[in-house]
Formats: structure tokens, sequence, C-alpha cells
């Protein structure tokens, strides 16, 4: 990342030396669009501004930047009055969270994550973009880069899961997605990796709660997303809400400033979460409003969503010396110089084309994309007696709340999704019913209630059917912000009916809608089948189907563990091997629960398909790594089944005696490719001492030599080992 990523020329020199200081904080403001305001107002607390209150604070220049609102012609009135009609002509931003989709809506992240395929969400990140910016947006609060080890946090749905590596490759694949080749493009969309940092490590899985993490698993874990990221060019990372070790990280100099500005070298603009900086007078860090502008500026946060602190307070702090003006003029000066790095200030009304949003506004090509890109997140955790694919003439009974429903289709963060085109299990089975098959619809019970006489009902079609497909799992309301649950089961009711109809003996199905692991339990652990369908978007039910009836064999693979019990929370596959793991001969007095060994029920990196692969024994070229060299791995890969199928060949490490304890496996590289029945494939990784590298003991980031262990697998679970040895370095 070089600063000359925004130069900041003359001509925003200039406009700085004319600005007051009301209008140099004006730009550092980042307010709720009440001029195109959307229905559900997501936000914790609803603007009291109204629409001419913004445009009036917009042609005084007090605002900067509006969010959460779409819609190119209003966009142009918008604009009109920021260029036209204020004193210094600067025009706004227009940002929204779009985070999977806009007017077709794709899976949430961490179902596209599933696939392991980041070229593909760097596809839907693309067409988001294209929608987007035709709606008259310029900026999108995404991705989410959160690494999310605890499945009771909601927001994992937004992120891609609990391993890091598949972390940064989603994260810089969709900031290239939303950012496209050139920023001055009438479809590039700014990004913005989010939150920063460690949200994701919230004690006990509750949203917004403290983090207390070391410094090694903040830098080695929960940072390098944000790197990968920055990397790919993103211009804007969004604060968290969350204290790291007892310093906000709105207010955390050593972060914003530290490892942003000083070791990453990062040019662009640092922007608060929504009212981020008020709440350091919550958390016990800011005396008040004024002392929290001060904290939050002077840390590094550039801008200031919704409390209007930065417009009430900077310029007396500017005045009383507090904080200095180069200070002031360096923070407006980035965003002045991110306006005209997607050409704003040469073409103002960029993005805002009513006639480009028309056309924009049901593409075919998106619907197809947003199919492909939903079959290809569907995981296959278990597939009994090849009960899926299901054949033709088969009598299938479609049983559960999500059976119909359209209003659990999207998943969480969708503000502006086009519900008129979403596609319904039961339409996408029907549409894809194959000859001689009927299909038969029960809802069987509510969300999160029992339907009177509902139990019955499914219990009847179970027995007149061949197989029951079980739409089940959480409502869409119970992942996303502020929605961390204590157990991470189905709602009791659909539980119940999971009971009632498994008791049939019909072999059962499971079509999961979730958005993050779950524990699954009793008839729906032991169902024939399951297949995780996460929230997939406007084409839900035609992606399901060309899973269900074979038309796409799934390939998707777990980006995080399936614990046994949400008591197991936090669970990750990554984890250190303690000084009394558990071994096949002894369990007394070992790391494990009564009830539970430490393991997963469905670990990290699972997933079946409908062909059968075997892999062969992992080698390694030479016994030894040069401290300089490079050592190749590799495994023959073998599809034996009868149909066409894809695998996500996993390579993982462990080194097995480092200054700090390492994690039993970490996931170093992956390969997804497809393999033919009969057909198969040597994968070759190359490792080097970067990818055995670490934050040791005494701070430092490197690698140390020492044996370690490698596997190429299936899963973090699967698999035997080789082992090497990482030599001294050269004297
Ligand atoms: C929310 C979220 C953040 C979002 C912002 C603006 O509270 O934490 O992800 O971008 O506010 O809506």
């Amino acid at each position: 990342m070089s600063n000359d990523a925004l130069p900041v020329d003359s001509r925003i020199q200039s406009l700085l030396a004319r600005m007051t200081l009301e209008e140099k904080a004006g730009q550092l403001g980042v307010f709720a669009d009440m001029v195109r305001p959307f229905a559900p107002d997501v936000n914790p607390e609803t603007n009291m501004r109204n629409a001419a209150q913004v445009l009036d604070d917009v042609r005084a220049g007090r605002v900067g930047t509006l969010f959460n609102g779409v819609g190119a012609a209003q966009g142009r009135q918008i604009q009109r009055v920021a260029v036209e009609e204020s004193r210094l002509g600067i025009p706004v931003l227009l940002a929204a969270d779009v985070i999977h989709g806009m007017r077709t809506v794709f899976p949430i992240p961490l179902g596209e994550a599933a696939s392991f395929e980041p070229e593909l969400a760097e596809r839907t990140a693309r067409a988001t973009a294209v929608e987007a910016t035709a709606a008259g947006l310029h900026w999108t609060f995404a991705p989410a880069v959160d690494v999310a080890r605890d499945q009771r946090w909601g927001r994992g749905a937004e992120g891609a899961g609990e391993d890091t590596l598949l972390g940064c490759a989603f994260a810089a694949a969709r900031v290239r997605g939303f950012q496209g080749d050139d920023l001055r493009a009438a479809d590039a969309l700014l990004a913005t990796p989010k939150h920063f940092a460690a949200y994701g490590a919230v004690a006990g899985g509750m949203d917004y709660n403290y983090v207390e993490i070391s410094d090694g698993t903040l830098h080695d874990v929960h940072l390098p997303p944000f790197k990968a990221a920055l990397d790919a060019g993103a211009l804007t990372v969004m604060t968290a809400f969350n204290d790291i070790n007892g310093v906000p990280a709105s207010a955390n100099q050593a972060l914003l400033t530290g490892v942003l500005r000083g070791q990453w070298g990062f040019p662009g603009v640092v922007v608060s979460d929504y009212t981020a900086d008020m709440e350091l007078v919550a958390h016990g860090y800011a005396e008040d409003d004024r002392d929290a502008t001060l904290r939050a500026f002077t840390a590094g946060m550039d801008m200031s969503m919704q409390s209007g602190f930065y417009a009430a307070h900077l310029p007396a702090l500017v005045e009383s010396g507090q904080v200095p003006l180069p200070l002031l003029d360096a923070a407006v000066g980035r965003v002045l110089a991110l306006k005209a790095a997607i050409g704003l200030f040469d073409d103002p009304y960029r993005s805002l084309d009513p006639a480009r949003e028309a056309d924009a506004s049901h593409l075919e090509a998106h619907e197809a994309l947003a199919r492909e890109a939903a079959r290809r997140s569907i995981v296959l955790l278990k597939n009994e007696g090849g009960v899926l694919p299901l054949a033709g003439g088969q009598r299938i009974a479609l049983v559960g709340p999500f059976a119909r429903d359209l209003d659990n289709i999207e998943g969480c963060w969708t503000l502006f999704g086009d519900r008129t085109r979403y596609v319904s299990l039961e339409a996408g089975l029907r549409a894809g019913l194959p000859a001689e098959a009927s299909l038969q619809v029960v809802d069987g019970c509510g969300l999160e209630t029992a339907l009177e006489g509902g139990i019955e009902a499914a219990v009847a079609a179970a027995r007149a059917a061949d197989v029951v497909l079980l739409a089940v799992g959480e409502p869409q309301r119970y992942s996303g912000e502020a929605q961390s649950r204590t157990r991470i089961e189905l709602p009791p009711a659909q539980q119940a009916l999971a009971e009632a109809v498994a008791a049939t003996g019909t072999p059962v199905v499971v079509l999961l809608r979730n958005g993050r692991a779950l524990a699954l339990e009793g008839a729906v652990r032991d169902a024939q089948a399951i297949l995780v369908t996460w929230f997939l978007g406007s084409q839900t039910g035609h992606a399901v189907a060309d899973v269900v009836f074979g038309g796409y064999s799934p390939s998707a693979r777990l980006p995080v563990s399936f614990p046994h019990a949400s008591g197991q929370q936090p669970y990750f596959y990554n984890h250190p091997r303690t000084g009394r793991p558990e071994t096949p001969q002894m369990s007394e007095f070992k790391a494990r629960w009564r009830e539970y060994p430490n393991t997963a029920l469905y670990p990290f990196g699972h997933g079946l398909g409908y062909g059968r692969i075997e892999y062969g024994p992992v080698r390694v070229d030479a016994p030894v790594l040069e401290w300089d060299g490079a050592l190749k791995v590799r495994a023959t890969v073998r599809n034996v089944g009868a149909c066409m199928a894809e695998e996500v060949v996993q390579l993982y490490l462990h080194d097995r005696v480092a200054s700090r304890v390492r994690p039993v496996r970490e996931l170093k590289g992956f390969r997804k490719l497809a393999l033919a029945p009969g057909q198969s494939c040597e994968v070759v990784f190359e490792l080097d001492r970067g990818q055995l590298a670490f934050t040791r003991a005494d701070g430092s980031f490197g690698a140390e030599p020492g044996r370690f262990e490698v596997w190429i697998a299936p899963s973090a679970a699967a698999g035997e080992p080789a082992g090497f040895e990482l030599l001294q370095p050269p004297a």
C-alpha cells in the first residue's frame, strides 16, 4: 500500500486553504441519508434529521457523506445541492451497507466462503457493485472480514468463518470485486474491510462485548484479513465497537495509527462504526462528548458516523490547540483525496444516472450468477445410503417452516433486495421436479412455534412419501448484528417436528437454513442426509433443487466447525494441543468435556459430493526445508465414484515445538478441482518459511527451526501427516 494511492494534489491543497474549520469538520461527518431513506432502519437509532435538514447541512458544508439511501435521481438532487449550492462545491460521497448483493441477493458471505472459491466471491461482489453504483452509490461498508471463532456471535454470517487464510482470500477477492480495475469507473464501488479490529473475538460470543486476546492472536488471527483487503486496494477501513484489552477499537491509537499507518502505510480513510465515537463515553473511556471526539480523532479515526461529534467539537478542539490543525488537515485531505480517487471532482454525477439504474435493475446474468453462487455454497455433511441425489418417480414430502417461506431467503444485512424475484424452496423444487416425481408441501410448524395440527399433517405426508425434505433451521433474524445466541440449536418447535417426521421411518434429508454453525441434535443430526444451505439469497429454491435432483454435485466445505453442543463454544479447529490432549487410549484427566471430546461433530473443511474421493499418502520432496528454501508437498487425489465431483484439497501444517504453543493444525493452502469418475490428480503445494511464521514469544514475527507435520486432506480432522524439519538459518 503506497501513499500515492491517494494523491493530495494541488486542487485539494487549494480547497483546504479555503475551507473553514466548520467545513473541514463537515467533510468528516457521515450521516443517515434521510433524503433517500429505505424502509427499515437497521441502525439502532432512527435519525431524527429529516430530508430538508440533511439538504441544509449539505448546502452549508456540514456533511460530506450520506449512507443507506439509494436512488439515482434523488442522488443527483443531493449532489446538485452539494456541488452547485454550497460555498466550495465539494461533492458528497453516497454509501450503504451492500454486503452480499443489492437488488439481486447472493448467499450470505459465510455461505459463499463455504465454496472455497474466492474468485466466485469476486464475481458476486462485482455484480453487486454494478447494481449498487447504478442505484446511486459510490461506497459500500463491506466486506466484513472479522474472523469468527464463536458461533454464538451472530455476525459470523457476514464474514468468511473461523480461519484466517480463508478469511484473507475472501477479503481480498471481495475488495477486488467491489472496486473493479478502475476506481473512476461508474461501476466502481469503494470497499471497506470491517470491523477493525478483532470484533469476532467478543467475549462469550456476545455482540459488542469486551475482547481480551494476546498480541499473538490479534496479529496472527484477526489482523491478516484486513491487511489482505488493504493490499487488494481497499481505501477505507471501519472501526469496531468493541474494546481490545481495555482500549476501545475506535480510539485505539496503537491500532488506528500504529498498525494501520505506521506498520502498513495505509493512505486511506478510517471511518467509525455507527456512533462508535459516542460510545466511548459508555465504555468509560471518555469523560464526555468533547473528550470522546478528542480521543477518537487523535487516535486516528478520520470520519465519524452519525454522532455529529466532529462537527460539534472539532473546530473548538482545534482552536483550543488540543487538536493540531495539521492533524485535521491531514484527515480532511484524505477524505478529499478519496473523493478525487473515484473521480467525483471531475464528474460529481458519476453513478447518478437514472437510465443506468433502470437498465441494471434486473439483470438475467446476475440471476444466473446468484443461482450458481448459491449452489456452490451448499455443503453436504452426510449422505447415508446415497439417498441424494433424489431419483425420478419418487414421492417427495417437503416439510418445515422454510418450505414456502420467502421472508427468510436473503439473510442478514440485506437492505435493498428485490423480493419479487426471490425463489422459495417449494418454487425451486417444483420447477426442477424430475419426471413422475410428486411433491407434497407441509409447513408442519412455525419458525418458533407449533402449528395447530401441523405435526399431524407432516407425519401423514411423511408416511405417504418415499423421502422427506425437512426444511428447518434458524430464522433469518437469529443472525446478523446484535443477534448473539447462548444456544445454537434449532428452535424447539422445529426439533419436535423433526423428531415426529423421523419417527415415521421415511428417510429424511435435512435442508438446513443457518447463519452460523449450529449444534445439530436428535433426528436432525441423525437424518440420512444433511445439506447446509445457509441463507442463499434470491435463487434459493433453484439452487437447492439443482443439488437435490443431481443437477449439481455439492462441492462446498465448512468454513466453520459444527460442534457437538453449544457448550463447546468458542470451538475452532486450529486450537492449541494443551498439555493433556485426549488420545485414543486415554480420556481420563484429558482436555475434553464430560459429554463430548474436544472435537467437532463436523470439522472445518468438511463436505461431501456425489463422487467418492480418495486421497493417497502425503509426501514431502525432502525431509528438510532449508531456511531460505522451498519444499514441495504432494498427494494424489482420485475420484473412485460414478459421478463427477469437485474436491477442495486442503493443506494443513502443525509446528511441533515453538516458543508459543501452536495450533494442532493450520490451513496453509487449498485448491478446488473437478474430477471425473476414475480421474486422479497429483496435487502439489509449495511451502517456504514464510508460511511457517507466527508472532513468536518475544513479539517478533517469523518462523522457528524445528519439526513440522503437514497434511493434504479433505478436512481439518482427516488424513495422516508427513514430517519435515525447518533447518536453522545459515550462520
Ligand atoms: C452497523 C454495523 C456496521 C454498519 C454500520 C452502518 O451498526 O456495525 O457493520 O456498516 O452500522 O450501517
